[in-house]
């Protein structure tokens, strides 16, 4: 399942066998909130199937499906969860602990440039949506 992640792209069987190893998978029923906003966090997200929904003061933010990530926010910078993560579908993850989120990218650093195009994407999106 990790090999049809467009962020794993170009890693070889082998690196990509020890990458999934590292992590673990989770699967939510429908409606079970993820990770809840202000909740302390260690844990990035892959989504491996089904979709969530990202919330935030009653607001969606975002609807995330198979091959998108959340919880990157804490994992970087230690803050509190940002926004609650609700799964809408069943829905399997894909979930690594910071020390091996930083480890997976020291180690490849080519994973760094298309995640950093996905915040860009989901920032711009933040920027124009109408205020609150
Ligand atoms: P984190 O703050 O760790 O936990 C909640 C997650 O929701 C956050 O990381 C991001 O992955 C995700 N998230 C927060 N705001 C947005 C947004 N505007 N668009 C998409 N995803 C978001």
């Amino acid at each position: 399942m990790m090999a049809g992640v467009p962020y794993f792209e170009g890693l070889s069987e082998k690196t990509l066998k020890a990458i999934a190893n590292e992590g673990k998978l989770i699967s939510y029923e429908a409606g079970r909130t993820i990770v809840g906003e202000g909740g302390a966090g260690v844990g990035f997200y892959l989504v491996l199937d089904g979709k969530v929904e990202v919330r935030k003061g009653g607001k969606v933010l975002a609807t995330l499906g198979k091959g998108q990530f959340f919880g990157e926010m804490s994992v970087i910078d230690g803050q509190p969860r940002s926004a609650d993560v609700v799964a809408i579908t069943p829905a399997r993850c894909w979930v690594l602990v910071s020390w091996s989120f930083a480890g997976l990218l020291k180690a490849h650093p080519e994973i760094a440039l298309p995640m950093l195009k996905e915040l860009v994407k989901r920032l711009r999106a933040a920027q124009s949506a109408p205020a609150s």
